[in-house]
């Protein structure tokens, strides 16, 4: 199905199922541990070993030698491999550096060898014994030293360009209000709770992997091509994955290692990255150096923003995209935005939810901040006043739907604005310092081709089949609910299968794409399989309604499992955008309100609570987008107070590399907090009239939480986290 007209009605807008609030129909399986992930996939293979991955010990180098000897002879030890062993791997194209090192090392813990043994204690004993010298090389491991070398980032992305809109430099000159300031954002792991896992079976020539993947049919590809072997002889399998954000969006050393170690050893091998591994040995998101320039007349309308962002990745990597939202956020007739890339030798950047927003949001809703109290005007009002319902680089642009405002206002009305001292440290709780702080907040929404495949049997089951992923995000429960609103039964007669490179390809889990595409590839397979049902039973399909467990035409009413007597009938299809991303700019926005206590003394930081009002399109399911926000709310916490890899500048990687020294929210750190999602419908980005809202909540969380400190105490921090000694 083509989706390149607005939306008009369809089933979906009857919201008898979807719109509802239901509980996840994988939530049972999961809190009754019957949900199995990757590394619990006990059964599906008989005779399963056990790999364990070691990491370079540098940064930058090359191996010198290694001596495997001592691991070999271990107990219970089955084969050992190392780039030596595996002999000729290309490159996957969505990976910066190799998976397994050798005799070059491109980073920290980059993998060396792979033990397989009988049990996991055994390959880990085994894996102490592997004996490597390294020949280090001195590498660039600071971004601050190595910003003066960065370069304008390569290749063909339009994204990466710098833009120009009118005369930044001179408007900027002649302001009479400007503010020009530094901010910088830390290195941060995505520390999801399941590590990276992969069971990995050979039949033959052809590879079966039980793995943690956010996008299945990208690892089949870039497995296929570091292999060098078809992609019709590898499978994929990810039916539950613990948390990803971002990090498994690529295949990592799990999937290829399980893979190698299954060749060698020729018995399955499954392979988890331990949690020591994880933050050096998988992807970051990568640490930014932010410039804001703003100018403004006297009354607050900006007349130039200007955004430049450094950050660094390995050779061949990418920028972190942080003035994305710079270029869409607020109006004013002269602009600028540009990153440079610097060549660094810390482990792989990449993607992390919200990727770009994220940290750009924490550095410009900082600076807007700033600017509203220069102006003498209230953080919102000025907001409201810069606001715009046209790309501000291409007026003859609009947005599909962009109720900003809205969002602001009643967030200030539910969440006490009001309250608010203008003056900081005007509040105070016996030693705590209150202060209220808020933040827009703004995501892109990105569409993306999908595919689904339905089958209505003479039971009455619906049976939907997309290698879409369920990242913990909710997929399983939208994607029935959306089968079963199309064929009008109840969600209990749909069976949802997901994560399988065998079921058709869907737009998988990232970027928030994931809700609003892989539902609207659901929505198109369900036109199909009911084209075919009202054919069977000989119903004009267009005059067909599915209701009740039944279709009605005229007065004729079948139960719709009766056409499936002689047989299951099924339809497939593929949703496919036109060009009303290009025509309209689609983006989902919100409002991010928080309120902290500041200790006068210790400068201990507590956030008391937290709104999020949104504005996303159609919220499919508001129990599971609700939860989305609230978990993207607390990283956002995360990102704002603790989080934070640290570099070791002279040897190339991250010190704290476990949950000890990474540290995370947790419960006890997360007071009340609150979602509001606006009712809106968006007939631009789907059938299904939804938009993308996992990344949007964290979106402009940490610049709010960095306003409430400001305003509780008049200390600006503008270098994340705001850890208690940059506040005394
Ligand atoms: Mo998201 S960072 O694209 O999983």
């Amino acid at each position: 199905m083509k989706f390149d007209k607005p939306a008009t009605d369809n089933p979906i807008d009857r919201l008898q199922v979807v719109g509802q609030p239901h509980d996840r129909i994988d939530g049972a399986r999961k809190v009754t541990g019957t949900a199995r992930y990757a590394y619990e996939q006990h059964d599906v293979v008989p005779n399963q070993a056990y790999g364990y991955v070691l990491g370079a010990g540098i940064a930058k180098g090359r191996i010198a030698s290694i001596d495997l000897d001592a691991a070999r002879k271990a107990p219970g030890v089955l084969a050992v491999v190392t780039a030596k062993e595996a002999g000729a791997l290309k490159k996957g194209k969505r990976n910066t550096a190799r998976l397994l090192a050798g005799p070059e090392v491109e980073h920290y813990h980059q993998a060396v060898a792979l033990v397989v043994a009988e049990s996991f204690e055994q390959a880990r004993a085994a894996a102490s014994l592997i004996r490597v010298e390294y020949a280090a090389a001195k590498g660039a491991f600071d971004l601050k030293a190595a910003k003066d070398k960065a370069v304008k980032p390569e290749g063909d992305d339009p994204s990466l360009d710098d833009t120009h809109v009118g005369d930044f430099a001179g408007a900027f000159a002649t302001a009479p209000v400007k503010l020009d300031e530094i901010y910088t954002t830390p290195d941060e792991s995505h520390a999801m709770m399941e590590p990276h896992a992969t069971l990995a079976a050979w039949k033959g020539d052809k590879l079966t992997l039980w793995t943690a993947n956010q996008m299945v049919a990208w690892g089949v590809t870039d497995m296929a091509t570091t292999l060098g072997i078809p992609k019709q002889n590898i499978r994929i399998v990810s039916p539950f994955i613990g948390g990803g954000f971002g990090g498994k969006l690529f295949l990592r050393a799990d999937v290829l290692l399980a893979a190698l170690g299954a060749r060698a050893a020729r018995r399955p091998v499954k392979v988890a990255l331990t949690r020591p591994l994880m933050m050096n040995n998988t992807t970051h998101r990568p640490a930014t150096i932010q410039r804001i320039r703003l100018g403004a007349t006297k009354e607050g309308k900006i007349t130039a923003i200007g955004h430049e962002s450094w950050s660094g990745d390995l050779k061949g990597g990418g920028p972190e995209v942080a003035v994305q939202q710079t270029r869409l956020l607020y109006a004013g007739a002269n602009r600028m935005t540009a990153m440079r890339l610097a060549e660094l030798d810390l482990p792989e950047g990449n993607a992390m939810r919200a990727p770009g927003e994220a940290p750009g949001l924490m550095a410009l809703e900082m600076a807007m901040d700033e600017m509203a109290e220069k102006l003498g005007l209230d953080p919102i009002a000025f907001r409201l006043l810069n606001d715009t319902q046209v790309d501000p680089e291409k007026p003859e642009r609009p947005f599909s739907m962009r109720r900003l405002d809205e969002c602001f206002k009643v967030g200030a009305e539910r969440f006490g604005w009001s309250r608010r001292s203008a003056r900081p440290g005007g509040i105070r709780d016996g030693n705590w310092l209150i202060g209220i702080g808020v933040a827009a907040a703004f995501r892109n929404n990105l569409v993306m081709k999908s595919g689904a495949r339905v089958r209505l049997d003479a039971n009455g089951i619906v049976t939907v089949e997309t290698d879409m992923t369920d990242i913990g995000t909710g997929s399983y429960t939208i994607i029935g609910q959306t089968a079963a609103e199309m064929l009008g039964v109840g969600l209990d007669k749909v069976v949802v299968k997901l994560g399988d490179s065998d079921f058709p390809v869907s737009a998988g889990s990232g970027g928030q794409w994931g809700g609003n595409s892989s539902t609207a590839g659901v929505y198109a397979a369900c036109v199909k399989l009911r084209e075919a049902i009202a054919q069977k039973l000989g119903i004009n399909s267009t005059e067909a309604v599915f209701s009740g467990g039944e279709v009605k035409a005229g007065n004729r009413s079948l139960p719709v499992a009766s056409a499936a007597e002689a047989g299951p009938l099924s339809g497939e299809d593929t949703i496919e955008y036109g060009d009303l991303d290009e025509t309209h700019q689609q983006s989902t926005f919100g409002a991010h309100f928080v309120e902290v206590g500041v200790d006068v003394a210790t400068a201990e930081t507590r956030v008391r609570c937290m709104l999020a009002v949104c504005a996303a399109g159609r919220i499919l399911n508001p129990k599971t987008a609700r939860s989305q926000v609230i978990g993207a709310m607390t990283m956002g916490v995360g990102a704002a107070l603790i989080e934070e890899l640290a570099v070791d500048k002279r040897r190339g990687f991250f010190v704290n590399h476990d949950l000890a020294g990474y540290e995370v929210p947790v419960h006890a750190d997360i007071p009340h907090q609150d979602v509001v999602f606006l009712d809106e419908t968006d007939p631009m980005s789907s059938p299904m009239k939804a938009k993308g809202v996992g990344e949007l909540g964290i979106c402009g969380v940490g610049a709010a939480v960095a306003n409430a400190i400001y305003n509780a105490t008049g200390v600006r921090v503008r270098d994340y986290p705001i850890t208690l000694d940059k506040l005394l």
